[in-house]
């Protein structure tokens, strides 16, 4: 934005300069130093739903409401502002309108005008707090009601999608959905993960063998993406696709074929891709394990999944839907969370995500009895901020007594030693325990020194 000051001897063709506005920033109106509207383009015109008359006081203009008070005041204080104003529409109701006040400033730092930009608030359908249900996944959180409508959206349209996800956070719940949702619902769904796999063994899953290529193919396998044929397949951890493997993934999505190992002809298959990761495969590109043109193909459209944490209200929503499907189970019927074990839950940061946290209530039901579900029943981690690493670092009363601890171990590992200890060294369990899968907490022990494989 050009910050001097509009001359008066400049060029004024306004149609001109309006376009130019709306082309660069959108719908805006302009203001002299004293918020006088100086000008308004076609765009925020319509937005208004009325003509505004120049040189009136922009505050008095826009902000009729009296909810609309605060961006008046902040614009009559000068300060740089984003607010909602509420405006009539013909023939009833209201239109909400995001405004953004800039300061336009002149050579000596002086405010010269203000630039304010305007567009509608895209209001969610109904309520934007009321919770939703989307394909098995519950959430009140407007960023995954905002992942929800590109699911819808991406679904109906052949691109490969790459879900980026903590583990645990509902990555294949969003590939089952864009398969649902998507023209090619009535074929199969495939899911592979990527990381289970030697190279070897994982080209002849996903692109099939023939009888005799090597020792143990004793028949034709026709592999994953033949299997998915008309349908979809989920490429889950593609991050892990050992390099050598990547060149041939590529080609199989640039021509549509795949060649069997040991075969001499390629085959057709009409797939749609899927591909989920809990790592930036940008990162994995930077450090060399993960090839560039293979990313691109993949990330047509990016879908983020924010971690449970990040989802507003979601840890208390989710558990209940959780209760209440526990409690269809049979044994333990809890009717209430306790506030207290409500508050631990909300303060918990949640690694494992919405798996961690139906294990965390599992446990709770398996430990505990009785209509209330309790702090104390929780697994230990929980109520004690201090054992799940980096979490919220407030201690709670009456936690279980944790062990001694060993001061130069990290969190994380001390905090895998207690799940495995818990459940006899056993690492399905501890897994399960931690809210991750065997293959992820696998993938942390190795990390972390403490797997000897
Ligand atoms: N929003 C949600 N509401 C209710 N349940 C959910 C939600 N999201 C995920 N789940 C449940 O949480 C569990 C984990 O989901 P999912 O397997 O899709 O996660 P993921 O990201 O693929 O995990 P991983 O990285 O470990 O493979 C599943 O049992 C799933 O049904
Ligand atoms: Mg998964």
């Amino acid at each position: 934005m050009n910050r001097t000051p509009r001359r008066p001897e400049a060029p004024t063709d306004l149609s001109l300069f309006s376009l130019a506005i709306e082309d660069a920033a959108g719908p805006a109106l302009l203001l002299d130093a004293d918020l006088r509207i100086v000008h308004v383009t076609p765009g925020a015109e319509r937005l208004l739903g009325e003509s505004v008359p120049l040189g009136v006081l922009a505050p008095k203009a826009l902000c009729g409401a009296a909810v609309d008070r605060p961006i008046a005041e902040a614009l009559a204080a000068g300060r740089a502002v984003t607010g909602l104003v509420h405006r009539p529409v013909a023939g009833g109701g209201e239109r909400v309108l995001r405004v953004r006040a800039n300061p336009l400033l002149g050579a000596r730092d002086e405010r010269v005008g203000w630039l304010l930009l305007v567009d509608e608030e895209r209001r969610e359908e109904g309520d934007a707090r009321a919770p939703v249900l989307f394909h098995g996944m519950w959430t009140m959180d407007p960023s995954m009601k905002r992942v929800f409508h590109v699911i819808e959206r991406a679904a109906r349209r052949d691109a490969s999608v790459l879900v980026r996800g903590e583990t645990g956070s509902g990555k294949e719940l969003v590939a089952r959905a864009i398969h649902a949702l998507s023209p090619r619902a009535k074929g199969p769904f495939v899911a592979i993960n990527c990381s289970a796999l030697p190279a070897t063994l994982l080209e002849s899953e996903l692109f099939g063998h023939v009888k005799g290529a090597f020792t143990g193919a004793v028949r034709d396998n026709v592999g994953l993406f033949r299997a998915a044929n008309k349908g979809t397949i989920f490429l889950d951890e593609i991050a892990e696709v050992p390099v050598e493997l990547q060149a041939k993934l590529l080609r199989v999505l640039e021509t549509r074929t795949v060649l069997p190992v040991g075969g001499r002809e390629a085959i057709s298959v009409d797939v749609r891709v899927v591909a989920a990761t809990h790592q930036s495969l940008r990162t994995a590109v930077e450090r060399g394990t993960f090839r560039a043109d293979l990313m691109y193909r993949l990330r047509v459209v990016p879908i983020f999944l924010p971690p449970l944490r990040m989802r507003s209200g979601d840890v208390g929503l989710v558990a209940q839907r959780l209760i209440e499907e526990l409690n269809e189970g049979g044994g333990r019927r809890v009717a209430r969370l306790a506030p207290g074990a409500l508050a631990a839950m909300q303060r918990y940061p949640w690694p494992g995500n919405i798996r961690e946290l139906r294990n965390a209530l599992e446990y709770a039901y398996v430990v505990g009895e009785g209509p209330v579900l309790n702090e104390g029943e929780l697994p230990a981690e929980i109520v004690d901020p201090g054992l799940a690493g980096d979490g919220a670092g407030i201690v709670v009363s009456a936690p279980p007594a944790p062990a001694p601890e060993d001061p130069t171990k990290s969190p994380e590992v001390q905090r895998i030693e207690r799940a495995l200890e818990r459940v006899g060294g056993n690492r399905e369990r501890a897994a399960q325990v931690l809210g991750m899968s065997r293959v992820t907490l696998w993938r942390r022990m190795k990390a972390l020194g403490m797997a000897d494989e």
